[in-house]
């Protein structure tokens, strides 16, 4: 049990969870937890750096129900809300007194994202926020952080830093290691198959909220991006029907061939109906137990509290002997 690597991975309540959270992340997070020590994290203090926060409870047990419903097992994995553990805020702090500010002037996602606002405007909580989330790592001694390519360099950052302090204060973090995409799948905004789906970005059309209703979801897919073309192999295909046919691939398993065998010639109005139907069916599951969940927060609740009390043994020990290497005075 001891001796499996640590995994840590989490997910902002700031918006609604879309397919590509779920084939990207979730569902592998899934199919792998059994070989890992896991920490499921919804990381609500990140969720404050978009300044106003909107129904961030509700948010917040949405992410956990959804991450439950998809089939993370409680007993199995660590699942906790970011701040129930208050040593994610206390070590960040630690770490940012030894985070030079010219790494975090480097992070691409700061400037894209600090670009639009002022100065006068931004909270630098969105400045260090790559030093919250090396904390919500490196306190737990997480082996492996399973996160798409947009988060490569924050855990570059983190590595360095987790290096740094161990050269000041001894050997204390675990040098934590990316595990990027090995088995979901990328999936691009469908109105726009350019860009990653997004929690975020304004336009509704481009991504499947994992609670959308079917005849939205069937309603999204039939406007989807595609071509004038009749492609439908992942080589030649157009970006917007490769999306689609990815999409396909990973919810069904089915491979190049197969592909071929069930799309040549039959049009790619026929390919986004077969495809949101493969959607629907696997969706509807998983809104079921999500719909089971939120109907009695006060036993999700119970478990988060379950899940942060099991995660605070962990961050508690490393705190202490961060405390402790640090020098600080310890409180009687
Ligand atoms: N920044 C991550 C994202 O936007 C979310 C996150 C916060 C995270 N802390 C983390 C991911 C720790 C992995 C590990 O996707």
């Amino acid at each position: 049990m001891a001796d499996r690597p640590v995994v840590f991975s989490g997910m902002q309540p700031d918006g609604v969870l879309h397919l590509g959270n779920l084939l990207g992340a979730l569902r592998p997070w899934v199919q792998e937890q059994s070989l890992y020590r896991n920490y499921f994290c919804v990381v609500d203090l990140h969720a404050l750096t978009r300044q106003e926060p909107r129904d961030l409870a509700q948010k917040t047990r949405e992410v956990a129900a959804l991450y439950l419903a998809a089939g993370i097992d409680p007993e199995q994995s660590t699942l906790l809300v970011q701040s129930h553990v208050p040593e994610h805020a206390e070590l960040a702090w630690i770490l940012g007194c030894f985070t030079p500010m010219g790494w975090l002037e480097r992070m691409t996602q700061f400037k894209d994202r600090s670009r639009k606002l002022s100065s006068e405007r931004i909270g630098s909580g969105l400045f260090s926020y790559p030093v919250l989330m090396a904390a919500d790592i490196l306190l737990y001694k997480t082996d492996l952080v399973p996160v798409g390519e947009d988060q490569r360099q924050h855990l570059e950052l983190t590595r360095n830093l987790a290096l740094r302090v161990n050269r000041i204060l001894g050997d204390t973090f675990v040098i934590p290691r990316a595990k990027i995409g090995s088995i979901g799948a990328r999936v691009m905004a469908l109105d726009d198959p350019s860009s990653k789906m997004s929690k975020s970005a304004d336009s509704e059309a481009g991504r499947i909220g994992l609670l959308d209703p079917p005849d939205r979801v069937r309603a999204k897919f039939r406007r989807a991006t595609t071509d004038s073309g009749t492609a439908v192999d992942l080589e030649t295909a157009s970006p917007g029907v490769q999306n689609l046919l990815e999409i396909y691939r990973s919810l069904t398993g089915a491979g190049e061939r197969e592909l071929a065998e069930v799309f040549q010639g039959k049009g790619y109005g026929r390919l986004k109906e077969v495809v949101a139907d493969v959607v629907i069916q696997e969706l509807e599951p998983i809104q079921r137990r999500c719909h089971d969940l939120l109907q009695d927060p006060v036993a999700l609740d119970r478990l988060l509290a379950d899940g942060a009390a099991r995660a605070r043994g962990s961050a508690g020990a490393t705190m202490a002997q961060v405390r402790q290497r640090l020098g600080m005075l310890p409180a009687r």
